[in-house]
């Protein structure tokens, strides 16, 4: 079968498929937990043609070989402690070496943002609605820049403890994975400062809770099911005796409050004054994200223009 022929089938598949099973029991799932706390779902896009590895290694090099995609993929081999950091590219070699290694060696391979390549995009485009119908939110009314990446790791490879400001769907495709999730509400894990300077871009890595190994919810994850992960719920995961793929679905929420607000406080801190919690006044948080939470958005847009983002 030509590359081509290949190709047409992984697009053509995602125009019929029902890519996550819509019984009653998962909406209510959906519905109970979403945006709430973590829950397992289930999915069937361990099936899916464009999911699997050599399908992904063309999407790799797709990837690669366009100015608009090359480089926003990341790399990196090791053996980071779960309270480690992510590493740095290995010189000298490239995103297509690194998955060709990806079993015999110890690499973390992420291809960001595959939804820019026409296949993955079609795939993204037929989830969303269906994740929307599960939980009966309208995705892609309440959040923007919905993205689709795909983590591709090495056996036993851990990927360290951090958070993500995305609320994200991951489906399981290939081996096994434990995950351990961390309540972001909780205090003793993310105090208020921390989600202040999260919120401003100043705390590229977070604190691990060495009290607390394995979170507040530990999920095995295999092929055909998947967590939700709310936002800012830190993690860290390990994959099993196999390679491990997995795909992000993930969602940035649009205005928020309380994002407004954190940010506010950090700046309200600076200036000492002890400011009240989000979450503790909401007309508070809403006053604060109108005023200066749009002001730190405009800045924001600003600085990002002049550095040709
Ligand atoms: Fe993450």
């Amino acid at each position: 079968m030509s590359l081509a022929t290949e190709e047409t089938q992984e697009r053509r598949s995602t125009s019929t498929a029902t890519l996550f099973p819509q019984e009653p029991a998962d909406g209510a799932l959906f519905r109970k937990n979403f945006d709430r706390q973590p829950f397992l779902f289930r999915h069937l896009l361990d099936r899916h043609p464009a999911f699997q590895l050599p399908a992904l290694l063309r999407a790799a090099e797709r990837l690669s070989a366009n100015p608009a995609t090359a480089g926003k993929s990341h790399f990196e081999s090791g053996t980071p402690d779960r309270n480690a950091w992510f590493g740095d590219r290995p010189a000298g070699t490239t995103l297509v070496d690194a998955l060709e290694s990806i079993e015999s060696g110890k690499n973390w391979v992420i291809l960001k943002r595959i939804h820019e390549d026409p296949t993955y995009r079609d795939v993204l485009h037929d989830i969303i609605p269906e994740l929307s119908a599960l939980a009966a939110v309208d995705i892609a009314d309440v959040y923007y820049d919905p993205t689709m990446t795909i983590f591709i790791t090495s056996p036993g490879r851990i990927t360290p403890y951090h958070m993500d400001g995305e609320t994200n769907f991951l489906a399981q495709i290939h081996g096994t994975k434990q995950v351990y999730i961390y309540d972001g509400n909780d205090k003793g894990v993310l105090s208020d400062e921390d989600l202040e300077r999260y919120w401003t871009g100043k705390l590229p890595k977070i604190d691990y809770p060495e009290s607390m190994p394995h979170g507040q919810w530990q999920y095995t994850l295999e092929p055909g099911n998947g967590v939700f992960n709310p936002a800012i719920f830190p993690h860290w995961l390990q994959n099993g005796a196999d390679v491990s793929v997995s795909v992000s679905m993930n969602f940035k929420r649009k205005r928020n409050a309380v994002i407004g607000a954190a940010r506010t406080n950090r700046y309200l801190r600076m200036a000492g004054i002890k400011p009240k919690a989000p979450g503790a006044s909401p007309a508070l948080d809403r006053a604060k994200e109108a005023t200066f939470g749009r002001l730190y958005d405009a800045a924001y847009a600003a600085a990002a223009k002049l550095k040709g983002k």
